[in-house]
């Protein structure tokens, strides 16, 4: 008998629909409002640019109608809830070099990234073993999962989970789109 106990799920998605016009949509959207917020935030980034607030944007409403078709109904399977909304919703623009340090993120209860643009050896996002003395162990020791972007790629995760975002090798912009979410 085995019983694996303190899993934790991370979930990811395809838009397989998610293509060049849809890209280049939202990237005059991100350059549009960087016209007007050229400073921008400063949550996780080092070496690039992230955003206000856009949860009220179009790329937002896009992404509300994903989560709801799509990613919804695995998250009923899997923690029991009929409800999910969007409390906050940023972009995120790294150059080469650009990276994200380690975080969480704190009052909310999942997370999630939507990839826009990757090119070639991006950066990818890293999640930390929340067992820290497991490393300790010859069994289950995995010290962190990595992900690797891909354009019209959701990965959505519990929002207490250390991540960070190694940095980018290639040669254009990693863009994508950051969200926390509410479920009940
Ligand atoms: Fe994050």
């Amino acid at each position: 008998m085995i019983e694996n106990w303190f899993s934790v799920p991370i979930w990811y998605f395809y838009d397989q629909n998610f293509g060049d016009d849809q890209e280049i949509k939202m990237i005059e959207f991100f350059n549009e409002y960087q016209k007007n917020d050229n400073a921008g935030q400063n949550r996780s980034n080092v070496n690039g640019y992230q955003s206000g607030d856009i949860s009220n944007s179009e790329p937002a409403q896009y992404i509300d109608s994903f989560l709801q078709k799509e990613v919804l109904p695995e998250l009923v399977t899997c923690i029991n809830i009929t409800k999910v909304s969007i409390n906050s919703m940023w972009f995120n623009e790294n150059g080469p070099g650009g990276l994200n340090r380690n975080h969480v993120h704190p009052q909310t209860d999942l997370s999630g990234v939507f990839y826009v643009s990757t090119p070639e050896d991006c950066g990818n996002i890293v999640f930390y073993n929340p067992l820290t003395v497991s490393v300790m162990s010859r069994c289950n020791r995995e010290e962190n999962v990595h992900y690797t972007p891909e354009r019209g790629k959701f990965v959505i995760f519990p929002s207490w989970l250390y991540h960070s975002v190694r940095p980018n090798k290639g040669n254009g912009f990693r863009r994508s789109i950051a969200f926390n979410l509410t479920v009940s």
